[in-house]
């Protein structure tokens, strides 16, 4: 398994991945088309996606991008595996990439939602405030 950078013709095999791991909110597809598009559009505020790789087929995929409210954070989505790789460490790997990443980068905090606060414990984020029923807002030190 490797990691790369995003390419514009990833995009169909990610958002399958999306369509599995959320299969009744087609509304997730729809939105991760244009903002995993964003990373080819010009913009000043420009995501960065990267994919995991393994025998040339993408098994999942993240994204990270600056925030405007302070230049030290950076928000964190789309966090997705293969449902037939899961848990086999691939999600942290792209993680502590990214957080590796981020901190070249000058971030000093990373900002998520999720309904997986385990997974991101695990990772050293720490939970602020539930931000609805099942989402939890957390942060992360870089
Ligand atoms: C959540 C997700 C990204 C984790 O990626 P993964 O590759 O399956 O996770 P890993 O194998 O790296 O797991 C790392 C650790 O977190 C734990 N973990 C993984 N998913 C977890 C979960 N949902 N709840 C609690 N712990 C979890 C694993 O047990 C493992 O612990 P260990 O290192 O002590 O064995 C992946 O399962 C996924 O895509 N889920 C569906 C989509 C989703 O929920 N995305 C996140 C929304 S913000």
């Amino acid at each position: 398994m490797h990691i790369r950078a995003l390419r514009k013709q990833d995009i169909p095999a990610a958002l399958k991945i999306l369509k599995e791991n959320y299969p009744h909110t087609p509304l997730y597809v729809r939105r991760a088309r244009h903002e995993l598009g964003a990373m080819f559009e010009p913009g000043v505020v420009i995501p960065h996606y990267i994919v995991a790789i393994e025998s040339k087929k993408l098994i999942g995929f993240a994204g990270i991008c600056p925030s405007w409210m302070d230049y030290g954070f950076s928000t964190l989505f789309w966090v997705n595996v293969d449902p037939r790789f899961q848990g086999a460490g691939i999600g942290t790997k792209m993680i502590k990439l990214l957080m590796r990443q981020a901190k070249k980068h000058k971030m000093k905090y990373i900002l998520l939602t999720t309904t997986r606060p385990a997974f991101y414990r695990h990772l050293g984020f720490r939970t602020l405030m539930p931000t609805s029923k099942t989402y939890k807002l957390m942060i992360g030190t870089v």
